[in-house]
């Protein structure tokens, strides 16, 4: 079976945060179930730098403004549909921002494209090749269910992922005759939302099935609190909606064989974290110490909670605690945590920026890793944390809530406890949930069980896999 994935970033070409991880990790992952994943994937500078041996497999005269061209190539293991316009991705700047931070004004231009030619190769753009289904991720992808119900081809099944509902390409009405959509497609049945163009409510109102990447985010976005204005619609949908975990790449993230840490380790031999440990306290400056060391790594946005992690700084410094973050995004909470560091020498440490090695150096030698979202449709640095043998420290919400198994009594007591939870998100139950974490520390025998016990969690692709692979089968059955 053969699908087209569609995504806007992808792991290890292009990457803004856990959609690149997914869309990256996947198409390995369903090879063993019997299904060939061909991506769809805008052509960045460092998408288009990383391939080599392209082949033009499809020419547009005017794709949105400009001529374009589909190579496919096949980069690190994947294969890639590579969509080359110069009008729409040859820029500096970030993937969806400008220099300046604010969302490229021809968003709608560069997703939309992307979007149709996905429904193009659904069509049978490209001699020889021909999937039955089209995964598109997120809204730079979901208009492809639009392009796909509102077509003429043999339609390919369409599903439509949804990694974080808080992003859902909203547009004025007037972009709509521009898109190449036919006029019955503005419409309540169709892209037409609130009087404009909706890129993911279209996507969410046109596909055949809707998965999103937790079941406790699927059930969550069906509510007002959640769904962020979709809620509705996703309820009239839940039949086709599924919550489908993701996985972690085990390769890419391995302690035993990961070449950014300083000593490798295994459940076994975790004492060898000790010198990644070291490491971590070298590269940010802090002082040698015998209390647990908190890490977060993370974009700096209001969905993951920094703020409140910022208002814990003091707290966690005067229970004996020290504190790396690695993170960019809002100048605010990057402030709040550079002053933090400034306010503790030698115990908390802030790097601005996005370091990839870093990132695992991080949960490698770090004692916990904080995730203390707002929302999470799933998160990936909890998983990452639970192979690496950090303990997370974790809100029970959408994917963090299914993952990790709160260290309470009953818990600990048959060993089957992997983390911290706590609820509500606020300040000071984060608090709380730091003080928990620093009293378990003390605790040697229990600590290092919660290590060994994440370490043996299944964080692995091969379930989830299977279940997309169904989901495709059963789709092609209807
Ligand atoms: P989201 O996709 O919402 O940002 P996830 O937890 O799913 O959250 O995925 C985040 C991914 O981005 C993880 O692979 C994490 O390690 C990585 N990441 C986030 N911030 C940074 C950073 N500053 N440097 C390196 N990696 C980062
Ligand atoms: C989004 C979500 C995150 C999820 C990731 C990959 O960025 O915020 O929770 O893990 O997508 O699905």
């Amino acid at each position: 079976m053969d699908v087209l994935s569609v995504a806007s970033e992808i792991y290890p070409l292009v990457k803004t945060g856990g959609l690149a991880d997914v869309a990256g990790a996947l198409p390995l992952a369903l090879a063993g179930h019997g299904v060939a994943m061909h991506t769809l994937v805008p052509g960045y500078p460092q998408v288009m730098g990383a391939v080599t041996d392209g082949r033009v497999v499809a020419r547009f005269a005017d794709l949105f403004g400009g001529p374009a061209a589909l190579v496919a190539a096949r980069v690190d293991g994947l294969d890639l549909f590579v969509l080359d316009a110069d009008h729409l991705y040859d820029r500096g700047g970030g993937i969806y921002v400008d220099q300046g931070g604010m969302d490229w004004a021809d968003n709608w231009k560069r997703f939309g494209a992307l979007s149709q030619v996905a429904a193009h190769l659904g069509a049978g753009l490209v001699e020889g090749y021909q999937p039955s289904v089209i995964h598109a991720h997120d809204w730079q992808a979901a208009l492809a269910a639009a392009y796909v119900a509102f077509g003429s081809a043999p339609r390919a099944k369409v599903v439509v992922t949804v990694h974080n509902i808080a992003f859902q390409g909203k547009f004025g009405a007037e972009i709509f005759p521009h898109l190449g959509l036919p006029d019955a497609a503005f419409d309540v049945n169709g892209v037409e939302y609130y009087g404009g163009v909706g890129f993911l409510k279209g996507g969410l109102r046109c596909a055949d099935a809707i998965t999103t990447v937790s079941p406790t985010y699927a059930l969550e976005i069906r509510t007002p609190e959640f769904g962020m204005g979709l809620e509705g619609l996703l309820n009239e949908r839940s039949p086709d909606l599924y919550g489908i975990l993701n996985g972690i790449d085990g390769v890419a993230w391995n302690p035993r064989a990961d070449p950014n840490l300083a000593a490798n380790y295994s459940a076994t031999t975790l004492g060898k974290r000790r010198s990644n440990r070291e490491a971590l306290a070298a590269r940010f400056g802090l002082d040698p110490s015998d209390g647990p060391l908190f890490a977060l790594v993370s974009r700096l946005t209001w969905q993951k909670g920094i703020d409140i992690v910022a208002d814990n700084v003091d707290w966690l410094v005067s229970l004996g605690g020290q504190l790396v973050v690695l993170g960019s995004g809002d100048a605010h909470l990057e402030a709040a945590m550079e002053q933090a560091a400034a306010r503790h020498p030698g115990r908390v440490g802030f790097i601005g920026g996005y370091d990839e090695a870093l990132s695992h150096l991080i949960q490698g030698g770090a004692d916990v890793v904080l995730v203390p979202s707002r929302f999470e449709p799933c998160g990936l640095t909890q998983l990452y944390a639970l192979r690496y043998g950090a303990v997370p420290l974790v809100s029970r919400v959408g994917g963090l809530a299914d993952t990790i198994v709160d260290a309470n009594e009953a818990a600990i007591e048959a060993g089957a406890a992997t983390g911290i939870q706590f609820s509500p998100v606020d300040g000071p139950v984060l608090g709380a949930a730091i003080a928990r974490a620093v009293a378990l520390y003390q605790h040697k025998a229990n600590w290092s069980r919660l290590q060994r016990r994440g370490m043996k969690t299944d964080v692995s692709w091969t379930a989830s896999a299977g279940k997309y692979a169904a989901l495709y089968r059963d789709l092609l059955g209807r």
